[in-house]
């Protein structure tokens, strides 16, 4: 929660102790600035950015009917309510999203001050909101004075450089990472410092000896032929009168370091490089800017290498204050100037990896002379923190892994070629702390070799990390693993979402890919606020776009797999309507229509005449499923109809009328297609799986008839199996949703309370603190699935918390955006309650339901500005008391209807307590 939140929270609470208790109407107040999505961001480069707030009030059924926003370009204007830069005066509407910044044109560097007030249902303005702020970044490329700059001395040999040396089939190359730095004078009062920096690799940049942000591996994954992205840090308060340093150290990161399967480097280029400007402005009015040029000087540090699947090596022995001023840089080299490619320099649109988690070891096991093993009790992605004492080149060694063998030694199998190995040389003085930069690794369970003494639970720290995504959900209920399995699901997309959403974290592979996105993008907006993320990606899918339409398998894509095929290449295309579902702006469909139309005519196409398959094309079909293989031919033909159907709803979101049409057209044609080609007169589909069922239901594919009888076959398969699942990736996304679309919880309620093999509950019973990428990782019987392919902390299968949330909570978006809300808890016999909060686009979102007997309580929370369908289990209305008063009477509660023994209410925003006798 940010400062500004918990401020208004606070101010409204210590309201109610004033007034005793009794809160007085208080108005609406607008909290939670926002500008693009993010709080406060630091050089951006739209240039009509978009605003948002949410309204927050104690008084039920509050709406806004009319807002303002100032934007200023000083505090003081802002605080004199000057919007020196755009006044937007009073408009009427209860819009709180999607404001597009209307005023004088921005330019780079400027700093933009901003508020908000509203007016509350009964036309009551509001105060003004706290302010908030943005800063533009470099807007044209040619404010960029920074030259691209880096050191390839030892990059030149193509030799094992570093202490990793069990290659399997190709020679380990690890080259160190470069440490560039200059020197300059300030000698006037400083007003305002803005580093702006960049990398072809990864770069962490120093000012006078302090890392200028906690941010980790600036500046993200693109595909850098096209584009790069940099960040801005405001570094006013790092700045010195006098001598200062600006330094940096560049790692090759996705850019020339090991990149995805095939021990294979350098896939973008084998010169990593920086780009970095310091922009001063004095307060006598006057401009500095401090860029990266052939006048650095390069040389390498204690980072002896440092690479993401390998690892990294630090030999303290070697550490000196080179990011400092007044370091002797005599015996450095030159730097290297010029790149290998000139990509387009763009502000990242999306939130930085940082460290959002310290996790403590649960146990610590000796297993050798001077070898322990640590279990951190979670499986995750991120680096462990090193706290040692040792004698000078006493060198400790840090090996990774997911899980552990039969014997307790780490299982490192399935991480293939990833080495996933640290190591730390002692310096010999005192206690000595270490935390690599430029590496991560999927694990649970740390080695650690080389001690001289027993450790303790201080020598390791798990540092946990992710893209800093802002959490959005919380589940609890009476079900312990249910509670387990919602955590795993949230582990799960932590450990994936680093900069782009990847299938695992640990193995030789992790990738954008395309299909475990679309599978999960839709519970990743339950648990975290990943508007933003998924703004940076699906440009990274645009630029990964074949020339012919066709999607890639991931992205950023690898050199060879830019045909995703069925349902992975669709995630081009469902991927920013989810984004629009959920949060409601329409900037992303607009921004990446014409992609769309491109990849839906890239499908009519391929397709054979009568929109069926063509002979031969690449699909991955229902990926890992349990025997129970759906025929590609109905995967690609049931998704082509899909996102034909969703480009319809795109072109309406839009306004594209004739479009929306068109869509439609193509849409009812190819579900013509499928019915003749797949489905016979019994209704039974081709292949007769369930996620054939799955898929035919949820893409709306069937007429009626068919419906019925396709409901009825996929309940049939399911009890066929024991009452047992036997979807992959395709049809797990949409199974425990197709069962509440046909009104079969109770088999959604049986499939998650299994614990036996295949389910969710199955690889819990087996200790899983993540979710597995095939539901058969590990048992009993077999032990170990193929190492080739066998990752603990793939998410695809973690896509049933959607379903949790919806079902369990009862918390579902009615419409666009959680505007009108619809709760409906359908709970089952084995809960006795559930908590479940949802912080949507405008504001949390809550249920906490209580069930003995018949007696059922449900406490709701609703947004202001925002309205609620409630459905809840009554035999008739004297039954249900809100806040102990005959529900007829209470505050806030609008239409009533009771159709089939469920209480059925309309109310306005705020919190309700419904009970049934
Ligand atoms: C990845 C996936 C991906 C799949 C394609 C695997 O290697 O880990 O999650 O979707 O390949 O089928």
């Amino acid at each position: 929660m940010n400062t500004r939140r918990i401020a208004c929270l606070l101010a409204l609470t210590s309201l109610a102790a004033l007034t005793g208790g009794s809160i007085p109407a208080a108005p609406l107040t607008p909290v939670a600035l926002r500008c693009e999505y993010l709080i406060d961001p630091a050089g951006i480069d739209e240039t009509a950015p978009r605003l948002s707030w949410q309204v927050a009030s104690k008084q039920r059924d509050e709406r806004q009917t009319a807002w303002q926003v100032l934007v200023a370009g000083s505090e003081t204007a802002l605080a004199h309510d000057n919007g020196d830069l755009w006044d937007s005066g009073k408009v009427a509407g209860d819009d709180t999203t999607a404001i597009v910044y209307g005023g004088r044109a921005l330019t780079s560097t400027q700093v933009c001050h901003w508020k908000a007030r509203v007016w509350d249902r009964d036309g009551t303005a509001s105060d003004w909101s706290e302010p908030a702020m943005w800063s533009m970044g470099l807007l044209d490329q040619k404010d960029w004075r920074g030259k691209w700059i880096g050191y390839d001395k030892m990059r030149q040999a193509e030799t094992n450089t570093a202490p990793l040396a069990d290659a399997k089939h190709k020679p380990t190359f690890l080259p160190p990472p470069s440490c560039l730095r200059t020197e300059f004078n300030v000698t006037n009062k400083v007003q305002r410092a803005v580093l702006y920096g960049t990398a072809l690799g990864l770069a962490d940049f120093h000012l006078n000896g302090r890392l200028v942000s906690e941010d980790r591996f600036t500046p993200g994954w693109t595909d850098y032929a096209k584009r790069v992205h940099y960040r801005a840090y405001d570094v006013t308060q790092l700045l010195r009168e006098g001598r200062n340093a600006l330094a940096a150290v560049l790692a090759d990161g996705w850019y020339s370091g090991y990149v995805a399967w095939g021990k294979t480097r350098d896939r973008y280029g084998k010169e990593p490089r920086l780009r970095v400007q310091l922009q001063i402005d004095y307060a006598d009015g006057s401009h500095d800017i401090i860029a990266s040029g052939p006048d650095w000087k390069a040389s390498t540090g204690p980072i002896t290498s440092a690479d993401f699947q390998m690892g990294e090596s630090y030999d303290a022995r070697l550490a000196q204050k080179w990011t400092e001023p007044g370091f002797d840089d005599g015996q450095w080299d030159a730097v290297a100037t010029g790149a290998e490619m000139a990509p387009v320099l763009q502000a990242h649109p999306g939130p930085p990896v940082r460290v959002f988690a310290e996790l403590k070891p649960k146990s610590i096991t000796k297993v050798g002379p001077g070898a322990y093993v640590f279990d951190m009790g979670q499986n995750f992605a991120g680096v462990a923190r090193l706290k040692i004492k040792g004698e000078p080149g006493r060198k400790i060694t840090l090996r990774f892994a997911e899980r552990l063998k039969p014997d307790g030694g780490i299982y490192t199998t399935n991480l293939r070629n990833a080495m996933a190995t640290d190591t730390y040389i002692c310096r010999g003085k005192g206690t000595e702390i270490w935390e690599p930069r430029f590496t991560f690794h999927g694990y649970q369970y740390v080695e650690v070799s080389g001690l001289k003494k027993r450790p303790s639970t201080e020598t390791i720290t798990g540092l946990a990390l992710s893209s800093a995504t802002t959490d959005a959900g919380q589940f609890e209920c009476s079900d312990a693993m249910l509670n387990q399995l919602a955590k795993n699901t949230y582990w799960t997309q932590q450990a994936n979402f680093i900069d782009v959403p990847t299938d695992c974290p640990q193995r030789d592979e992790r990738l954008g890919w395309m299909g475990d996105a679309q599978v999960y993008v839709r519970t990743a907006t339950l648990h975290e606020d990943v508007e933003a993320f998924f703004t940076k990606w699906l440009v990274d899918v645009e630029d990964a776009q074949r020339q012919d339409g066709e999607y890639p398998k991931m992205a950023p894509v690898i050199k060879g797999e830019n045909d995703g095929g069925p349902a992975w290449a669709d995630a081009g295309v469902i991927c920013p309507w989810t984004v629009y579902e959920a949060y409601g702006d329409t900037r992303v469909l607009e921004k990446h229509y014409a992609s769309m139309a491109r990849f839906i005519d890239f499908c009519k196409n391929r397709s054979a005449p009568g929109f069926l398959p063509p002979k031969e094309f690449h699909c991955y079909g229902d990926w890992l499923n349990i025997n129970d293989d759906t025929p590609k031919t109905v995967v690609c033909t049931a998704y082509f109809a899909h996102s034909a159907k969703l480009m319809a709803r795109i072109a309406s979101a839009l306004g594209r009328t004739n479009d929306a049409v068109m869509y439609n057209d193509l849409f009812e044609k190819i579900k013509a297609a499928f019915n003749r080609a797949y489905v016979g007169a019994d209704g039974r589909i081709q292949g007769d799986s369930q996620t054939d069922y799955v898929l035919a239901l949820s893409f709306d594919l069937l007429d009626p008839d068919r419906r019925q009888q396709a409901a009825r076959l996929l309940v049939e398969k399911i009890e066929n199996r024991g009452w047992h699942l036997s979807t992959g990736f395709v049809g797990t996304k949409s199974l425990m949703p197709a069962l509440a679309g046909i009104g079969r919880n109770d088999v959604a309620w049986r499939l998650i309370h299994n614990d036996t093999f295949p389910s969710w509950g199955f690889s819990i019973r087996q200790g899983a603190t993540s979710i597995w990428e095939r539901w058969d990782g590990w048992t009993p019987e077999k032990g170990f699935q193929d190492p080739k392919m066998n990752s603990f902390a793939h998410y695809s299968f973690g896509a049933v918390y959607q379903w949790m949330v919806e079902n369990i909570g009862g918390i579902q978006s009615d419409g666009l955006a959680y505007k009108h809300i619809r709760i409906a808890p359908q709970p089952d016999d084995k809960l006795t309650f559930a908590d479940t909060r949802y912080d949507s686009i405008h504001g949390p979102i809550e249920t906490h339901w209580r069930k003995s007997g018949r007696h059922f309580k449900l406490q709701v929370t609703i947004p202001a500005n925002t309205t609620a369908t409630v459905v809840m289990p009554a035999v008739d209305v004297s039954t249900v008391l809100e806040s102990g008063r005959p529900v007829g009477k209470a505050p806030g509660v609008k239409a009533l209807r009771w159709p089939r023994a469920l209480a059925t209410f309309e109310v306005g925003s705020g919190t309700y307590d419904f009970e049934t006798k």
